[in-house]
């Protein structure tokens, strides 16, 4: 009996994952610790429970919000999951005491969405040597040892990058422009996180290549407030801006603000001295309104639904599978600009969707 209830409840699982794979709506997360007792637990009809802790690196965006929503919902009760969730508030150093915890706990596994790459190694060897799997989300850890994690999910950030400055070329080449008129400032991420580096190398490559005027790269730390005090600041450095690259959407509505609180005009008529602002993400609701108005000419998803994900790894390694080391999620670019239908990168075409 006990294993046709097991068979049943994996049947249920891959339903609840497939189901939670094609889900694309989001509501903003409350930032609540939801506090569970490690191990052994038991649900209503006496079966024990799979003990997760997740360290989630803060809450500095939409996308941030979503992932951890989508992660609380993939690990309920409900599913066979006890979620023990810290938000580690920016602070890798907090991060770390997450971790630490969740083994004192003896949770089943780890889960870390990183802050930054580097720093890691330590944590992940006591995880290693308490026998506890870790599962790494979004971003990466540069370990130089792989086996200190069973496995990665998330975006391929460089590409993502590289699809941008693939759109951005095929663009102004549409308005005739020469490359050297393409005056451009980059507001990045955290520096050191995965999707900073990546982002940041995809735009500064191609701006070698293609010989355009990349005049600054700085830091808005992926908040709106940031974006906004970063752009501001750019605008006293150069008054020859006219790409605003953006390395996510709350960053850009920031800048957006402060463009038009120093009277300019944003939009996608950049031959025309609109300054053309382009962003990454694709969650917040505010920024895909931006985005079909062209007041944001393009958006790189990121998807940040890894909870069905996770959840699919760990029911791998709960049945003796050992899942791929690293699992990328494929993703889309949105412009409502009809100039531009298509994008080739490294050999792949990516349709432009409407945001
Ligand atoms: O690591 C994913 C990035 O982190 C998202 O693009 C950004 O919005 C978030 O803060």
């Amino acid at each position: 009996m006990k294993k046709y209830r097991n068979m049943f409840l994996m049947l249920l699982l891959a339903l609840a994952v497939l189901a939670g794979c094609g889900s694309s709506s989001f509501k903003n997360n409350k930032e609540s610790e939801t506090v569970g007792e490690a191990d052994g637990l038991m649900d209503d009809e006496g079966s024990s429970l799979i003990t997760v802790g997740f360290s989630q690196l803060g809450a500095e965006s939409d996308w941030r919000s979503a992932n951890t929503e989508s992660m609380q919902q993939a690990f309920t009760e409900e599913n066979g999951y006890n979620l023990i969730y810290k938000n580690g508030q920016q602070k890798q150093s907090n991060q770390i005491t997450a971790i630490r915890t969740f083994i004192q706990q003896e949770v089943d596994y780890i889960v870390l969405a990183p802050a930054t790459e580097s720093g890691w190694e330590t944590v992940l060897d006591e995880a290693r040597e308490a026998q506890i799997p870790v599962i790494i989300v979004d971003r990466r850890v540069n370990a130089s040892d792989k086996n200190l994690f069973s496995c990665w999910v998330g975006s391929d950030f460089e590409l993502e990058g590289k699809k941008m400055a693939a759109w951005l070329k095929a663009y102004t080449e549409t308005k005739g422009m020469a490359a050297e008129d393409i005056h451009i400032v980059n507001i990045q991420g955290n520096l050191g996180s995965s999707a900073q580096i990546g982002r940041t190398r995809g735009l500064a490559n191609a701006a070698r290549d293609n010989g355009w005027d990349l005049m600054a790269e700085v830091s808005g730390d992926f908040t709106e407030t940031k974006g906004r005090e970063t752009m501001g600041a750019l605008l006293k450095r150069f008054d020859n801006i006219n790409v605003v690259y953006c390395e996510n959407d709350n960053m850009a509505i920031g800048a957006i603000d402060a463009l038009e609180s120093a009277g300019k005009k944003v939009g996608p008529n950049i031959d025309k001295g609109e300054i053309l602002v382009v962003s990454f993400d694709g969650v917040n609701e505010k920024a895909l309104e931006y985005a079909r108005d062209k007041k944001i000419a393009c958006i790189a998803e990121c998807n940040p639904l890894h909870g069905p994900r996770v959840r699919a790894l760990i029911e791998m390694i709960q049945r003796g599978q050992t899942p791929e080391k690293y699992n990328y999620v494929e993703e889309m670019i949105y412009s409502a600009i009809p100039d531009v239908s298509m994008v080739t990168v490294d050999g792949v075409v990516y349709k432009i969707e409407q945001p």
